[in-house]
């Protein structure tokens, strides 16, 4: 069996810059996604198809491309009230290790989980934009292996904040006045390197005891952290469309876990993929020609995004000339992995060429449910495991129903995917099998 989750982000859906999809309905409109109506419905879906859990991605600030800019709404509100919409679905927001103070967003997170009866995780990123840094009143981000430090320190403390209250506190004697058993909890002071904190929390013990961890990074420095910290790790080769990359990946995670102390199985890792399906495989062929249809406006939301991610303007590059032959590690302090992908797939290619035929995903996966199918239960019995992480391209009801309606009951007919929950909380689903 493998495991089945969704990304998306908390911003306009069903939107492209070509205004090509006919299915996005109203829920493009700013007063129906700002209002989380759609996300609240989706989330829903998922947990009817019996998804792990729905990752909400984030970044904390506009592009500096300003030409291109995709409004969001903060994560830390959109769990709870995803919470309050499902019953087992997972929910991880996205939160900046370099941002918040260890022991405010310790105790958010545990507030989400007791909230959810034990759903909340938290995809744990370093943020790579200096616009961020500067936006919470510092200079600019700290080198990019240094970042992944600070954030291993502050795991460190959180952690130890949530472990700080045994499990059931509660006295709740008349005798003594007393509703929590004072024995229960640690008070410690934490001083490392970069944090600095007075525990425990005024939260007790979530229900998972920990909140799940979840980890993207693709440096070495972004594996290793995984490895020592993460539940959940997501994966993206960004277009190489290998599955070999993919068992690469997952057996070098895997190494790293071990090296850890940790046992490899507790540690899941997810293949980001976005599956084009059609009722015939020419259907399916001609909707993967729309979707990577590439008009100037595309192109340039496109240039948009890589400036975010990787922190650095890639409109001063001619964009028929080759690849630029850049060191991403010299070039910049963001997102380094991204940019190595880059160039590996782009071989030959121009930038444009590269950015139209590149792909965020892993796998490239075109054709009927059942066609898709065979080629999702083919890599993971190449790659020995774990499961996928979806998102859509763009993200419409109709999308969301190919996929759950169409794809996902075929999984779960052959037995490959989850056909109901057998745990309440995400660390159980994550663990199941
Ligand atoms: C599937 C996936 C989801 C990600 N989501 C986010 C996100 O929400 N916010 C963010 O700042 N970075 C996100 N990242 C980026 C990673 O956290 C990481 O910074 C990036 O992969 C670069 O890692 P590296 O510097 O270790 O190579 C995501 C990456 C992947 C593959």
């Amino acid at each position: 069996m493998f495991h089945l989750a969704w990304f998306t982000n908390p911003r306009a859906h069903g939107w492209t810059a070509n205004g090509a999809d006919r299915w996005a309905g109203n829920d493009i409109l700013p007063e129906r996604w700002q209002t989380l109506s759609f996300l609240k419905d989706m989330a829903r879906q998922l947990e009817g198809a019996c998804f792990d859990f729905i990752m909400i991605e984030d970044h904390v600030v506009l592009t500096n491309d300003k030409q291109n800019l995709e409004p969001r709404i903060d994560p830390m509100i959109v769990m709870p009230v995803l919470a309050e919409a499902t019953r087992k679905l997972g929910i991880i927001g996205t939160f900046s290790s370099s941002f918040y103070p260890p022991f405010l967003l310790a105790r958010q997170i545990n507030s989400v989980d007791h909230i959810s009866g034990g759903r909340a995780g938290w995809n744990v990123v370093t943020s790579s934009e200096d616009w961020a840094a500067q936006a919470f009143g510092k200079d600019k981000q700290p080198p990019h292996d240094e970042r992944y430090a600070i954030a291993d320190e502050m795991l460190d403390l959180v952690k130890q904040l949530w472990d700080a209250w045994d499990p059931n506190p509660w006295e709740m004697s008349a005798e003594t006045g007393r509703y929590v058993d004072p024995t229960k909890f640690r008070e410690f002071t934490f001083e490392g390197k970069y944090h600095k904190s007075l525990g425990p929390l005024n939260v007790t013990r979530s229900p998972q005891e920990r909140p799940a961890i979840c980890q993207a990074g693709s440096s070495p420095a972004g594996r290793d952290f995984a490895a020592k910290h993460a539940d959940v790790i997501l994966c993206s080769t960004f277009g190489q469309n290998s599955v070999q990359a993919l068992k690469d990946f997952r057996d070098d995670v895997r190494a790293r876990v071990a090296r850890h102390g940790r046992d490899p199985d507790d540690v899941k890792v997810m293949y980001l993929i976005s599956p084009v399906l059609g009722d015939t495989e020419e259907a399916a062929q001609q909707r993967y020609q729309e979707v990577v249809g590439m008009t100037p406006a595309i192109l340039a939301q496109r240039l948009g995004r890589l400036t975010l991610h990787t922190d650095m303007d890639w409109t001063k590059f001619d964009l028929d000339a080759p690849f630029p032959d850049i060191d991403p590690a010299g070039v910049t302090q963001g997102f380094q992995g991204m940019i190595a992908s880059l160039k590996a797939f782009s071989k030959g290619k121009t930038l444009r060429e590269t950015l139209s035929e590149q792909e965020t995903t892993s796998l490239k996966l075109i054709g009927t449910p059942e066609q898709v199918a065979d080629q999702m239960q083919a890599a993971i019995e190449e790659i020995g495991g774990d499961g996928f992480l979806m998102h859509a391209r763009p993200l419409t009801r109709r999308y969301l129903a190919e996929v759950l309606d169409g794809l996902v009951p075929i999984l779960q007919r052959r037995g490959l995917v989850r056909g109901e929950y057998t745990t309440d909380t995400l660390r159980g689903h994550l663990k199941a099998f």
